[in-house]
Order: C-alpha cells, then structure tokens, then sequence
C-alpha cells in the first residue's frame, strides 16, 4: 500500500477540499485552447490531431477530445485531462499545474488552504502506511504483540476491527521501510513516528503494541503503543502534530459512531483497552478521551450523535476530578449526563472482562444523573452529624441547585431532604433565599434568585455603618427628644467611641432638656473626644433632621430584618424531622413576612 505516492495525494485532493477549484479549472481551461498554444492542432471530425509531444512520431497519433475535454497519444499512450497535460508538458507536479493554469485564468486559488491540505493528506498517508506496517507485523508471524494481546483476552475480529499492530523490538525497523520509500525523513519526525539523537535515527515506537488513532473522516492522525515489557511510559503517545490535536479527537469515535446513533447513548471510558475489551463483549457505542480531560470540541463531536453520554472513568482520584470536570462541560453543552461507577475500583475493561456484558449494561442502567452525582459529592465532602458542616453543605447544594430546571430543582429538594433529614422548606430557603414566591414551589418558576442584590446592598450598609451611628448621636446632641426615640435601637453603636458617646448622652439625659454638651467633652478620653469633634464638625443635616432619623430607623430595621431573615435560614435549614412542625410554621411565617416588607421597600 503506498498510498503516500503522487496519485494518493491527487485522489485526496480531488477527493477533498479542492475538488470545486479543480472543476473550475476544467471547465473554464479549454483543453484544446491550452495545447494549442504548444502543439499544432488540426481539426479531424469531432476531435484535434497534432503531433504528441511527448514522444518522438512523425505522423500524428495525439488526438485531443474536446468533448471529453481529454487527450490520448494512441503511439505512447500518454491520456489525461488538462491539468495532465499542463503537468507532463511543463514538468511540474499536480499542485504546480494547478497553479499555473489558475493563475492564466485568473481562478483564485486559496493558496494558504490548498498547501496545509494537500500537505495534511501526505501525513494522512505516511500514518495510514505506518498502520499497515504495524498491523502486518502484528498479523503475519508470531510475536509478542499479538500473544500479549491474546492473553488480555481479545479476539481476532476485534483486533482487526481497531486495525491493532505491534511495533517491534529492533530499533529501526519502520525507519528503515520509510527510508526504501524514499519517504522524507523530516515528515517522519514531525509525525513522531521517528525519533533522532546523535545524528542516528531510530523508531520512537518499540515492542508495543499500537492503537491506530482514526478520525470521523478515516485518515489515521496518530497511535498509542501499549508497553509490553515493563518499559515507561505504559502508553507512549504521537505527539500532536499538524494532523493530531488530541483535544479535537475521541478514540473509537470512528468505528462507534453508527452504534451511538442508533442507541442514542454514548459511553465515554479513559482508555484504548476499555473501548477495544467493551467492544468485544458486544457493547459498542463506546469512545475514549485518552486519559485527559474532556474538552468543549470532544463534546460537540459527540454531540452530533447523541445527546446522552454516560461517563465511565476509573474510580482513582484522576477520573474522578476528569468526571466531575468532564460533565459540567457536556451539561454546559446541553448533554444529559450520567456517570457510571463501577464496584472495586476496577476499570471497565477489567469488568466486563471478569463479569460480562449484562453486568456491565446492569451498571449502565444504574448509572446515577448529573445532579445525583454531584449532590453525593457534596455529601460525601462534609459530615452531615456537624452543625457547621451541615449549614456548608446546604449552601453548596442550594449553589449548585439554582443551576438546574425548576422542575429539577424541586425533585431533587425533596430527594435532599429525604436523605439528610433536612427540611424541604429549609431547602428550598436556601436555594430561592430572599425571593419568598419560592417557598411555595407552584409559583417558583416566575422569578430569579436575588442573592447577589442583597450582598451588595448589605456591603453597602457597612459602609456606612459608622455614618449612621455618628448621625444618631448628632440628632440627640441636637434635640434631647430623640434620645428616648432611638433608645429602642441602641444595639445598632458598635463603635467603641460612639458607644462611649452614646453611653454618656443616656446617662446625661433629662426629660425636656438638652445635652449638656461640656460635661459630656470633659467626660470623654482623647480618643473619644476626636470622634465627638469629628460628630459635631463633619455630619450635616442641612435642617432636616427629622428626615435623617427616618432614614436611619428605616435603615437600622432593615439591618435588623435581614439579620432575622439569616437567623431564621439557619435555624430552618438545620431543623429534622424532630422539629415541632408549629414552630417551622410560626418561622417560615416570619420569615414570609420579612421577606415581604423587603419587596414593599
Ligand atoms: P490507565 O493507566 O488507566 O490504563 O490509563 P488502562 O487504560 O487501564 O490500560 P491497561 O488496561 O493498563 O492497558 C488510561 C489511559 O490514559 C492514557 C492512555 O490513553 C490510557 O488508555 N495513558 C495512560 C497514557 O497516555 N500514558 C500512560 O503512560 C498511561
Ligand atoms: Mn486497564
């Protein structure tokens, strides 16, 4: 098979990409027009005879066809179309014809595209012919590849199926096909078939046995090769190359595709031997993404065939990370995901070899949901028996909830609750929050958590916490009547020197009389006496100041319901099923009531 001669490359291309310039090119040449300017033809019937220029004749035996738009020389036999001639005549290759004929009439040529493609199939052809190399080793006498193989168990169909080869000890064994090839060496390099070190060069792949790597369209882009021997690494890998980017690629996606079509589900496993050892046991709609984790561009491959993908990783701490990773991804790209676990820490291969094909589809039918999967994470992750533990717990369920359907969301607020013993309403607290149509799940539908509003406005507060308490002092210095009118929010002086201040102003205070504002500076410390200062200099209240303390109050009780609110989340989230159910309704009653005074606001 030498695919990687000049015809194979004119197959591809005509096969390819090109095929629109080429027909444009035949169709505007005119074959006559363009031999006519180097042969003298004369008409005869329906067709053109000259004199073949390309071997020496006297009596003219080239005849050009100009409804057939090709020629024959019935003394050589030369035959071709015009791009043949142009490549005959002129001595240049099919892409130099091409070239010449387009630039004479005045086709326009992507020339960028057409040297990367036809590059690209001179790759595809040195792969596909290393293939066949390795498959012939593998298949026609004895050799370790083939009884290692054996030994795991595979049959020869399934070996032939995934074009399986061995690459064999000796260190030049392939180089030295290519080299009777007359194959260029530098492609062999880029390819990583060959390796070079002190001048010498050598196979990169020895005693392995190798995985062929074949995209959708067919072309062998890469290999693996299994160790046999203890050699390091267990898989050596083509590197990426202009015809290799392993984040655009699923092994066994080529050969499974038909089958995940017509199941509508694909499995998707860590390595070659578990899509080759799944296969063989009749389970066939199975790919591998090659021990790195799924991309964006693997998951749009599979999503051509199927939105239903089942995640069957090795249970070690790498395919667990790659599986949670992997599934937001293909749940980002509207998959339904599930994630398959096998018991013992085996990986599917192992499986399905010792248990059978039932057993395995057993697994598959259990194979738990995207969400479930990531719930039990979660549980997994924090002890349930911990009060501080729970109350994480729930926030980063309740987190990963408000990403999901309603319709999901609420199935699984009631599995939750089920299983921990937490209470739905609690549940649904945390996941919906502030937003009360929520609590009552017919109604949940019609609007959008509002977490992040109320984190700002709260930041927003604090800031000017410090503003309201030096506000309040500054009325009562003003007018004694506010003293008792703001007594009933004294918790809200937090900062140690209005505290002071405050403290004083109450000690200070009697009925229809004002501060005495000296013995309240003599009483204070330094410190103290800087933030009175600062009080009586820097806050302002422009005359209206009945409307300043509206304003604080109205503040201060929104601080004062939305730390009620908290408390309430909190003593809800963490109640079981013990909890006396009127005093979860007295709550969730308050709690509705707050909630409702914040939306009036
Ligand atoms: P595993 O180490 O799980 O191997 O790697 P495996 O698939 O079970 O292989 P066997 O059964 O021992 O033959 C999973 C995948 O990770 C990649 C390969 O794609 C492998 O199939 N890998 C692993 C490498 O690329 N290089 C390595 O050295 C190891
Ligand atoms: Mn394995």
């Amino acid at each position: 098979m030498t695919i990687h001669s000049k015809s194979g490359v004119v197959s591809e291309l005509s096969a390819g990409f090109q095929e629109n310039v080429i027909e444009e090119i035949k169709s505007r040449c005119s074959i006559v027009d363009v031999i006519g300017r180097h042969v003298v033809l004369k008409k005869a019937g329906s067709n053109y005879k000259g004199v073949c220029p390309f071997h020496n004749e006297k009596t003219p035996s080239f005849v050009v066809s100009d409804a057939k738009q090709i020629f024959t020389c019935f003394g050589c036999g030369a035959s071709g179309d015009v791009i043949e001639f142009v490549k005959r005549y002129h001595n240049l290759d099919f892409q130099g014809a091409v070239e010449k004929l387009a630039a004479e009439y005045g086709i326009e040529l992507k020339k960028n595209q057409y040297d990367k493609e036809s590059k690209k199939a001179i790759y595809y052809d040195i792969n596909r012919e290393a293939a066949s190399f390795f498959y012939r080793s593998f298949t026609r006498t004895a050799n370790p590849g083939i009884e290692y193989m054996k030994k795991r168990g595979m049959d020869a169909g399934t070996l032939k199926k995934f074009g399986i080869g061995y690459a064999d000890e000796k260190w030049d064994s392939l180089y030295r096909h290519f080299m009777e090839k007359g194959t260029d060496i530098k492609l062999l390099l880029e390819l990583g078939l060959i390796s070079q070190s002190k001048g010498r060069y050598y196979d990169k792949f020895r005693n392995r046995v190798m995985f062929p790597i074949i995209n959708t369209r067919g072309k062998v882009i890469g290999f693996g090769g299994r160790a046999i021997a203890d050699q390091t690494p267990k898989y050596l890998n083509s590197p990426e190359s202009p015809v290799f980017l392993k984040k655009n690629n699923l092994y066994g996606l080529n050969s499974a595709r038909q089958d995940i079509n017509k199941e509508d589900y694909a499995i998707l496993v860590e390595g070659y031997m578990d899509v080759i050892s799944l296969y063989k046991s009749g389970i066939k709609n199975v790919a591998a993404s090659l021990g790195t984790a799924l991309t964006e561009s693997q998951a749009s491959m599979l999503k051509r065939y199927t939105d239903h993908i089942i995640l069957s990783y090795d249970a070690d701490e790498a395919g667990q990370a790659a599986t949670l990773r992997g599934m937001d991804i293909l749940h980002r790209m509207g998959c339904k995901v599930k994630v398959l676990h096998i018991p013992d820490g085996k990986d599917p291969d192992e499986f399905i070899k010792k248990n059978g094909k039932d057993a395995f589809l057993q697994l598959v039918k259990k194979a738990l949901p995207f969400a479930s999967y990531k719930i039990q994470k979660l549980r997994q992750k924090y002890d349930l028996q911990s009060t501080e533990e729970s109350v994480i717990f729930l926030q980063e369920t309740a987190k990963f909830l408000r990403q999901l359907s309603p319709v999901e969301t609420d199935v699984y607020i009631k599995k939750i609750a089920n299983e921990t013993h937490i209470s739905e309403g609690a549940i649904r607290l945390e996941v919906y929050g502030s937003n009360m149509e929520h609590l009552n799940p017919k109604t949940r539908e019609m609007s959008q958590p509002e977490h992040e509003t109320d984190k700002k406005s709260i930041k927003k507060m604090d800031g000017s916490k410090l503003l309201l308490e030096k506000s309040l002092i500054k009325l009562m210095l003003l007018k004694s009547s506010y003293v008792p009118r703001i007594k009933p929010y004294e918790t809200i002086f937090q900062n140690p020197f209005c505290m002071r201040i405050y403290g004083l102003i109450q000690s200070l205070y009697k009925d229809d009389e004002e501060i005495d504002r000296k013995k309240l500076a003599d009483a204070l410390e330094p410190a103290e006496y800087q933030m009175l200062r600062s009080i009586w200099k820097d806050v302002y209240l422009a005359d209206r100041d009945e409307d300043v303390f509206t304003d604080c109050i109205s503040h201060i009780e929104d601080g004062f319901r939305h730390k009620r609110e908290q408390e309430i989340i909190q003593i809800l989230s963490l109640s079981d099923e013990d909890m006396d159910s009127s005093v979860i309704e007295q709550l969730t009653r308050e709690l509705m009531e707050i909630q409702k005074q914040k939306v009036q606001r």
